[in-house]
């Protein structure tokens, strides 16, 4: 009796860390962060009295504003009447921003809040220098509103905190940036009411992050009037904000460069790879944090989103900013913007939520990774035009792919020597970032057998480069690294009116002049080789066209993968019996393109797979004395 027998391959892969690669390490994450770093998204505020100027919050240095006149005039007239903290908690939910980050106190040193601490008064020392005591805007605590706000849904609420202060009587401002420090006493003074503001914030508002910034004044060692804030100092004041909550988290900028802090805060910069440690980077909507009436230049959507797509894929977070207008509210552009990234995240949210950085040490041209058990996102920010998505293979098999916004439907891929290819449609399925997720088991890590083209590089035969008007010449490319995967090659001739290269590598010269041949890898690296051509209308020249490699070939075939017709070609070097049969994966045969005796020459001939379903078929050509195997993949 005959056995029908399967062949199983069982892959064994042993996995070694390659802790030594940054890319691949994750960071170490303290059970106070797992919130923040999981949330990936979040809202900065800046809103202050420069928001009534409107000219953004740094005008008090760069319109050289007096204490006094910036004091009457900027900050006694702001009056945020309109201010609406359900309305902006809200914008931040809806925009899948999971925690906001408001400004308590910015370098102009006017405070958010009702502040019990006596030094923060105004220049005659009489009035509090802060919303309820220096303007008219009564007794309305909106910070307390906005904690209450972000309580009610579901979004973190965090507190900026300026160290430097332009407006403080212990600081003048010194070279439109620092402040100069009246004294040590004064020094010591302002650092002590400063913690008393800190302890203030903390015990009223508990926020869940204290976000430093002004703390450029500083230095390593002793201070001195313009570097009055130390190293030592930072330290301290971390310390002091953790014994008052061991939960809060604390950006780096207690003083920046030293490794300080929870975490780094890379500013309108989005590092090219992961950090050595926790990261996020702050961003403006426009040019300006606080409200600037002259700045409407807004970055687009698209941006926005790609922004938020590869920070999370280098395992950063996205604190965006929104600067409200003096009277409080929101300008429209800003609600527009952040109610339709809302909508993206709607649909795409678990693809950044929770996530890790991309498992891969490169990045492909057309997007973006990230990861998280179960799962791998392809953030897909330029549509390829080959209708192609080529991902380097995991380490465990993928068993599902589909659009973040039609799950139910899965695209068809096939995963073969170390790269997974998939049939994308024609169209975008979301024109600012269309997110394909892979089902596998376990958390998504590359596989080691994906090697990526790096170099190519076209001959010809015997080295000719001249060749004349109705001739043809055979080109070859060599490969690096030969262990490439998905090592074929498209071929496109600079000038088709002078010259046309077949997908086999043939040149046909058309009309004389100078004229390129050109080799591209299809590995999605679109890495090219090319070779500059004569072409001579002279008679005489060396006729290439018999030079037919001495070895029976058999090329691969174009396009691959396809559907449902590609080409295949072969050279005979000599005449040949040859029959040319395609198999499927068990062996069976499908199918004979070609059978019988052959004088030498180039055959090309086309294979149509119509009524064949997706999958891995090989091309067999059998000759005398020689047999060569090409793998096709079908994929419809
Ligand atoms: C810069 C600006 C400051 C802003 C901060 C946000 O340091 O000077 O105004 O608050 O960026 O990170």
């Amino acid at each position: 009796m005959k056995h029908s027998f399967r062949i199983s391959f069982a892959f064994v892969l042993l996995h070694v860390l390659m802790l030594s690669h940054n890319v691949f390490a994750q960071y170490a994450i303290p059970d106070k962060m797992k919130w923040w770093y999981e949330d990936r998204f979040g809202m900065f505020i800046h809103f202050g009295s420069y928001s009534y100027l409107a000219h953004g919050e740094w005008a008090f240095a760069v319109e050289k504003w007096s204490k006094s006149n910036y004091q009457t005039q900027v900050s006694s007239n702001f009056n945020p009447v309109a201010f609406d903290a359900g309305a902006i908690a809200r914008l931040a939910r809806n925009a899948g921003m999971k925690y906001i980050v408001i400004t308590a106190k910015h370098h102009e040193g006017f405070c958010m809040w009702d502040t019990q601490v006596e030094s923060f008064k105004d220049v005659t020392g009489t009035k509090a220098y802060d919303l309820p005591g220096f303007t008219r805007f009564g007794s309305r605590d909106i910070l307390k509103e906005l904690k209450d706000s972000c309580d009610a849904n579901g979004v973190k609420f965090c507190v900026y905190y300026s160290i430097l202060d332009w407006n403080h009587s212990s600081q003048t401002i010194y070279n439109q940036n620092y402040s100069t420090m009246a004294s040590d006493s004064a020094r010591a003074s302002y650092i002590q009411d400063m913690k008393a503001q800190l302890r203030e914030l903390i015990e009223r508002y508990h926020p869940a992050i204290m976000w430093f910034d002004g703390d450029w004044t500083y230095n390593a060692g002793a201070p001195t009037p313009s570097s009055w804030w130390t190293k030592t100092d930072g330290i301290d004041l971390y310390n002091y904000l953790i014994a008052l909550d061991p939960n809060l988290v604390v950006n780096e900028r207690v003083i920046r460069g030293y490794g300080l802090g929870d975490y780094e805060c890379p500013e309108q910069q989005i590092p090219a790879s992961p950090r050595a440690r926790p990261w996020e980077t702050c961003q403006t909507m426009n040019n300006s944090w606080g409200y600037n009436q002259w700045d409407n230049s807004y970055k687009s959507l698209k941006e926005l989103i790609n922004q938020l797509a590869t920070v999370a894929s280098r395992d950063g977070n996205y604190l965006l900013n929104i600067g409200p207008k003096g009277d409080g509210t929101v300008p429209s552009q800003t609600v527009a913007q952040l109610t339709d990234f809302g909508k993206w995240m709607d649909v795409n949210g678990e693809s950044i939520y929770g996530t890790t950085r991309s498992p891969f040490k490169t990045e492909p041209d057309w997007g973006v990774f990230t990861k998280k058990d179960g799962k791998l996102f392809a953030h897909i920010l330029t549509w390829p035009t080959d209708g192609y998505l080529r991902v380097s293979s995991l380490t465990t098999p993928v068993r599902k792919v589909s659009f973040m916004n039609d799950p139910a439907t899965p695209i068809q891929f096939i995963d073969t020597t170390g790269v997974i290819t998939i049939h994308l449609p024609a169209v975008a399925p979301d024109v600012n970032n269309s997110v394909l997720a892979f089902d596998v088991t376990g958390v998504p890590a590359a596989s080691k057998s994906y090697f990526k083209v790096t170099r190519i590089v076209v001959k010809s035969i015997r080295g000719t480069t001249s060749i004349s008007v109705g001739d043809t010449l055979r080109l070859t490319t060599a490969i690096s690294p030969s262990n490439a995967s998905l090592k074929t090659v498209s071929w496109i001739s600079s000038d088709t009116t002078k010259a046309i290269v077949s997908q086999e590598g043939i040149v046909t010269a058309k009309g004389s002049g100078s004229v390129k041949a050109i080799a591209i890898a299809n590995d999605g690296t679109y890495l090219r080789g090319e070779l500059p051509l004569t072409i001579v209308s002279a008679t005489g020249v060396k006729d290439e066209s018999h030079a037919i490699p001495g070895t029976p070939m058999l090329h691969q075939n174009y396009p691959n993968p396809f559907n449902p017709v590609t080409t295949i070609s072969f050279t005979l070097p000599e005449k040949s019996y040859v029959t040319m049969k395609v198999y499927n994966t068990f062996g069976a045969e499908i199918s004979t393109l070609t059978s019988g005796e052959m004088p030498a020459g180039q055959y090309s001939t086309q294979w149509d797979a119509s009524g064949l379903s997706s999958g891995i078929y090989y091309c067999r050509l059998q000759g005398n004395y020689f047999t060569a195997t090409k793998k096709l993949i079908l994929m419809k």
